[in-house]
């Protein structure tokens, strides 16, 4: 009988590589790949940045805290979680239930290269994407602080990072599952 895993959820700051750390990661590990963002479009039926400029932000995290619950409910799934998933201890409690929390970290000089071009993420909007950066990052420390594992992807490839997810994950499940 197959077993059942846990899921693999990658939470971290915006341009820490979930994206395409989970992407490879759910091809290698032959398991679905579930991305909290996406699920937060598909119910609001509009794009995250109209979500922040019509409803606010309130409403985007309480989106996110109804997908945070259907997602827990799912196994053996590779979860890229939105940044700020980790924000609601509620969010943090109901992952954890089926699933290892992997954080991703760089710093803030490497995150603000990743996604200076990009307009796709409301809270970088701002004259000085960089001090926000830093300030987010100070800010939420404690909560990214609840993840199981840690890994700074500011200076390895995607590979490096998938094959130090796999390894943690491999040691987890043998002390889970003894022979
Ligand atoms: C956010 C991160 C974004 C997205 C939204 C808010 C955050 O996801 O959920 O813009 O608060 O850090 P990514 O981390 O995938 O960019």
């Amino acid at each position: 009988m197959e077993q059942k895993k846990n899921n693999i959820i990658l939470v971290g700051f915006m341009g820490t590589g979930k994206s395409v750390v989970g992407k490879k990661l759910s091809r290698v590990l032959k398991r679905e790949l579930v991305d909290t963002d996406s699920l937060i479009e598909k119910k609001a039926g509009k794009s995250i940045p109209k979500i922040f400029s019509e409803d606010g932000e309130e409403h985007f995290r309480g989106l996110e805290s109804e997908v945070a619950k259907e997602v827990s409910k799912k196994k053996n799934c590779v979860i890229i979680a939105g940044g700020g998933i980790v924000l609601r201890e509620e969010n943090i409690r109901v992952l954890k239930t089926n699933g290892i929390l992997i954080c991703l970290e760089a710093s803030p000089e490497v995150i603000y290269e990743r996604v200076k071009n990009d307009t796709y993420r409301p809270l970088l909007q701002v004259k000085d994407p960089l001090q926000k950066i830093r300030d987010l990052l100070e800010y939420r420390k404690k909560y990214y602080d609840r993840a199981d594992y840690f890994i700074d992807t500011s200076e390895l490839i995607i590979d490096e990072v998938v094959d130090e997810i796999m390894k943690y994950e491999m040691s987890k499940s043998k002390v889970q599952n003894p022979k």
